[in-house]
């Protein structure tokens, strides 16, 4: 019998209003003239009483927006280089993915000297950033990156065509907060694209080779609640931004000890070169590799139940018409991509880490097929 582990070391506050508390964990756990750096996706998040009490209550606190989607080592260097003389002692991070990855990227380069760019894509390749020096708070404002549970962060370096990671098991979230409030002015397509993602996250790290008894019970109970409660959020109900909240955070914490498989690693490329959406290409893939890899799949009744298909036909089916009332593509060539791509892309798609995670072994000629199902 195998032995199974988990771990991820993040307290998590979940719930409507839940943002309320911000004020009392940093009294409680930080010094009374702490350094805070809030980083955050728009202006509005400054005011937010919560947030912006943290002035008024004797910290100092710098702030920054940052609004790209998919961050680059050219933009965590600029904002490493905004905040580095500030050196916080927190950072709170209120936005999506990008917003968080930045944030706690930030946290392994303090106390480093990094003078250009090129240093700083050095550093993240060689994994020589420093142990965290900071400690941060992850806020999703999206439902689907799971990002707040999460010890890596993702930047990508268009510079150099590939997706790096920052990545270090001393630097989980000192506490994440999951408040459904702030997910409700999301438009529906990033609304649909992220909770796909966090699908996907749920489903891949069901299936990973690396998965285990705990991520297993938090990806099932992740992809029934999405799934179960993402016709709602199409239909404009704003009770399914709880149930997306919930979701994405137990994916998260599920994918936190497992990393994802092949859906992620194929789908690199196709959001480097085309700019489709995380989710959307994500989702688009899961179908046609969930085909491939469902003679290995450990009780894969259990999986098509939460995603609530009877098969993989049905599974295709249904991400499809969810993207199209999401208003995205869901074929490859919609995409603009080309035809002639998809060998060059299937080259791309094994991507260290995850491909490698896949239960069944890929190779380029496999991805090919793949990627000509959803062309
Ligand atoms: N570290 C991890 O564990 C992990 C996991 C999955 C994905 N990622 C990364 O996360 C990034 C994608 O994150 P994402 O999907 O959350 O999107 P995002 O953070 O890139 O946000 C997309 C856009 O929506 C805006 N936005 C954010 N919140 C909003 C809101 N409430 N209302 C309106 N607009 C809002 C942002 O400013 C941005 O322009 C990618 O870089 C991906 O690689 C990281
Ligand atoms: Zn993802």
């Amino acid at each position: 019998m195998k032995i199974n582990h988990y771990y991820n070391s993040v307290r998590t506050i979940q719930g409507e209003n839940s943002l309320a508390e911000i004020p009392k964990l940093v009294s409680q756990n930080f010094s009374s003239n702490c350094r805070i750096l809030i980083l955050a996706w728009s202006e509005c998040v400054f005011d937010i009483p919560a947030i912006k009490n943290l002035d008024e209550e004797g910290h100092l606190v710098q702030k920054i927006c940052f609004q790209a989607s998919n961050p680059t080592v050219d933009q965590l260097f600029d904002v490493y280089c905004q905040t580095k003389n500030f050196f916080p002692q927190l950072v709170i991070a209120v936005g999506g993915g990008s917003v968080m990855d930045v944030g706690k990227s930030l946290c392994c380069l303090y106390g480093k000297e990094i003078s250009t760019a090129d240093q700083l894509r050095r550093i993240i390749s060689d994994k020589a950033y420093s142990t965290p020096k900071a400690r941060w708070i992850g806020i999703p404002t999206t439902a689907g990156t799971g990002s707040e549970v999460t010890c890596w962060a993702t930047i990508w370096d268009p510079v150099k065509d590939v997706k790096r990671s920052v990545e270090s098991q001393e630097n989980y979230a000192f506490a994440a907060i999951a408040d459904s409030k702030l997910l409700e002015n999301m438009p529906l397509g990033l609304a649909v694209s992220s909770a796909l993602d966090a699908v996907a996250h749920g489903v891949e790290s069901y299936w990973a080779k690396h998965s285990n008894l705990v991520s297993r019970q938090l990806a099932l109970g992740a992809v029934s609640i999405i799934m179960s409660h993402i016709d709602d959020l199409l239909d404009g109900d704003r009770e399914a931004f709880s149930y997306m909240s919930q979701g994405s955070m137990l994916a998260g914490m599920a994918f936190s000890n497992t990393k994802t498989t092949a859906c992620h690693s194929i789908s690199y490329p196709l959001t480097m070169h085309y700019q489709i959406p995380h989710g959307a290409a994500v989702s688009m893939l899961l179908a046609p590799v969930m085909k491939v890899n469902e003679p290995e799949i450990e009780k894969k009744e259990l999986l098509f139940q939460a995603l609530g298909v009877g098969d993989v036909r049905e599974l295709g089916e249904r991400v499809t018409d969810i993207l199209k009332k999401g208003g995205f593509p869901t074929a490859l060539s919609q995409w603009k991509v080309k035809k002639e791509d998809l060998d060059h892309l299937a080259s791309l798609g094994l991507t260290k880490g995850r491909a490698d995670n896949n239960p069944v072994d890929l190779t380029p000629e496999m991805i090919k097929g793949i990627l000509e199902e959803i062309y």
